[in-house]
């Protein structure tokens, strides 16, 4: 069998539609688009085609969008670029953020902004009277994720947008893993700043974007040129716009159809446990009712997740954890943490996550060989 890829959460494999659209682009364009001349008009013509593709489709105007690199540069570029428009204040941002969000929140603690990590449930969900509580007159931005990268799980962001709106609050959405699962539709969300990132929808790699609602300070992380409107100097990644619009094109036509299938993967997963391992012998990290379809998170007590990692790496199945490994030791991931899970739940946490070309038989097999790692591995203590 050929290797099965349940990763999608850390990035996904390029859509061959995209793959061509790239391709195209590479191929046939190659100027500069603040060109002047007719070569730069062309490739500053595929630039706005991309933006007008991306942000008729997210529901905000052109002018409203900014390439980046990537989700990290959207996150910082939102943070700092609000943070810089003004001196000092308070942010409150999650204990479950992407470390883009997390890392960055620390930085501009170190320079002498005021941070409240807001904790969460059991599920990874944020309450509302938490942030309500935390709420100071100083308090100028909220960032809050759409959708956890680990565990999956929906945070309630028009509440939490409501509520921002109402104290003239600043609020920043990462959702860089709800895009192509949540439908979003920009200008009628009570939302400010919202990042996103071509890669985990079958775009590629190192092309982004940022949602700044017009007339918001934003102030730029990268000098340089005009581009961007003066917000994100240097020369336009034109095949990766390219891609990127033609990723967001196929993530939010095939929404729907990828939801069951996603629901699908899952059910068939879990089903072939409980008929292999029985529902005692492992516990889901998330949240049921608010969650990605496509992110299963998953304990087994008793087996470490770098044991479990390696094992089904052996048998051809990439998956992996929220935890970061450094220096061979693997760190409790900080969103598990945050939840508050058992300390069993907490080192034997394993990441499945599915996408593209992904089959029901796959998880099948998947299940399976959970199984006879398990019984390996008992058999061996
Ligand atoms: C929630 C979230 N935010 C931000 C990022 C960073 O995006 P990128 O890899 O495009 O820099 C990721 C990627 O894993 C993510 O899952």
């Amino acid at each position: 069998m050929k290797p099965i890829y349940l990763d999608h959460a850390a990035s996904t494999p390029v859509h061959p539609e995209v793959a061509e659209v790239i391709m195209k682009v590479m191929t046939e364009q190659f100027g500069n688009a603040s060109s002047v001349h007719m070569v730069g008009r062309s490739a500053k013509k595929i630039m706005s085609g991309a933006r007008d593709a991306i942000t008729s489709r997210l529901g905000c105007s052109p002018d409203e969008w900014i390439f980046t690199g990537g989700g990290t540069e959207s996150d910082n570029l939102a943070l700092f670029g609000a943070a810089y428009s003004r001196k000092g204040g308070h942010i409150i941002t999650t204990a479950i953020e992407h470390h883009a969000v997390l890392h960055a929140c620390e930085e501009l603690e170190r320079e002498g902004y005021s941070l409240t990590y807001l904790p969460v449930d059991r599920t990874g969900r944020v309450a509302l009277k938490d942030l309500e509580a935390e709420l100071r007159d100083d308090t100028f931005l909220i960032s809050v994720m759409l959708a956890n990268n680990e565990v999956g799980t929906v945070q309630p962001i028009e509440e939490i947008g409501r509520l921002a709106r109402e104290k003239g609050i600043l609020f920043h959405v990462d959702a860089v893993q709800a895009l192509g699962s949540i439908p979003i539709s920009l200008h009628s969300l009570p939302v400010d700043y919202m990042s996103f990132t071509a890669h985990k929808i079958n775009g590629p790699q190192g092309i982004g974007g940022l949602y700044v609602r017009r007339g918001l300070p934003l102030h730029p992380r990268l000098h340089g040129g005009l581009q961007e409107r003066g917000r994100r100097a240097g020369t336009e990644n034109l095949a990766g716009a390219a891609g990127f619009a033609k990723a967001v094109e196929l993530a939010i036509e095939g929404q729907a159809g990828r939801h069951e299938e996603a629901l699908a993967l899952r059910r068939r997963l879990l089903e072939t446990l409980n008929q292999g391992i029985g529902p005692d012998a492992y516990r889901i990290n998330g949240n049921a009712m608010h969650g990605l379809p496509h992110i299963t998170n998953i304990s087994f007590p008793g087996v470490r997740t770098d044991v479990m990692l390696m094992n089904l790496d052996m048998e051809g199945i990439a998956a992996s954890s929220g935890s970061a490994c450094t220096s061979g030791s693997l760190e409790i991931s900080h969103v598990l943490r945050a939840m508050n899970l058992p300390d069993d739940q907490l080192s034997s946490a394993i990441r499945f996550s599915t996408g593209l070309g992904n089959t029901t038989e796959e998880m099948e097999h998947v299940a399976r060989k959970i199984e006879t790692i398990l019984n390996r591995l008992r058999t061996k203590e």
